[in-house]
């Protein structure tokens, strides 16, 4: 608690910290309302660039840029005072050098106030991993499947499929918490290859479509509150807010066409004439 008896925003130290110990909980949010409730119970927030999907119904996150990033990450800011933020580097931000890296993400930190940003890519992005943390931007690595690939990977599939295919996602979760990551997001991996990387790296693991046997776990809030049409398989519905917001909006739409519209009382005082 600081002198004003307020909560203190949580560092990426404190997530760090947190391997192997209580389990850590990650949401999505982009706006400041979503994101104060998320904050109540979230560790972590997490800004992704799914909001090219969620907010602007893109087919993928590859469109995103780096404004529509910071927008949404000063929203989420503003909304929230507890939980870290983290802000994803959009696709073309990052990947040329860590030059491109460190100014970019230096940018997002800079007009968000956000504490961390998060890139994909495993050993391909260590050495910029490294440049990043050791100029002061902590950084989550995201690693197994990655997004911001499929005009490469082709298709949104699970990893790590054949035993064969293991060593690679191991080599690339070990690579991001050697460069200095603060915690990896796995993505789509299968449960023993998620509790095998959870045991050999030293940084938290934070699963999507990765079982239980991760350090924590992180979904796209939409797709949890049942506001998305389309959900990956693994995604559990823990609300029902697409149905649920047709039948307010369908029950407004029919007491306007019947001129039903409750009329607001004492809102306009008229005047004896
Ligand atoms: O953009 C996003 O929401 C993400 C999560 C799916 C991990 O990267």
């Amino acid at each position: 608690m600081s002198a004003q008896g307020q909560t203190r925003r949580l560092t990426a130290s404190d997530i760090r910290a947190r391997k192997g110990g209580e389990p850590i909980v990650c949401l999505t949010s982009y706006h400041a309302h979503t994101a104060r409730i998320v904050d109540q119970y979230c560790d972590v927030i997490l800004v992704g660039d799914s909001l090219g999907m969620v907010m602007h119904g893109l087919e993928t996150t590859v469109p995103v840029t780096l404004d529509m990033m910071i927008l949404q990450g000063c929203a989420v800011m503003r909304g929230s005072s507890r939980a870290l933020v983290v802000v994803d580097l959009p696709f073309g931000s990052y990947e040329a050098s860590k030059e491109q890296a460190f100014a970019n993400a230096a940018r997002v930190m800079k007009e968000t106030g956000c504490g961390a940003v998060k890139l994909e890519g495993g050993r391909r992005m260590a050495e910029t991993i490294r440049f990043l943390v050791e100029r002061g931007i902590p950084v989550m690595a995201h690693v197994g499947l990655t997004p911001q690939s499929i005009n490469v990977i082709g298709a949104f599939r699970a990893q790590g499929r054949e035993a064969a295919d293991w060593g690679r996602i191991e080599d690339d979760a070990c690579a991001v918490a050697e460069a200095g990551a603060f915690s990896v997001v796995i993505e789509a991996v299968a449960e023993p290859l998620a509790r095998k990387l959870t045991g050999q790296v030293s940084i938290p693991t934070i699963g999507i479509g990765a079982s239980a046997a991760c350090d924590g776990q992180v979904l796209v809030l939409e797709d949890m509150l049942g506001l998305t049409p389309r959900v990956p398989k693994f995604v559990k519905r823990y609300g029902d807010l697409g149905p649920s917001i047709e039948r307010a909006v369908a029950a407004y739409a029919s007491e306007v066409r019947a001129r039903a519209f409750p009329a607001p009382e004492h809102t306009y005082p008229m005047k004896k004439s």
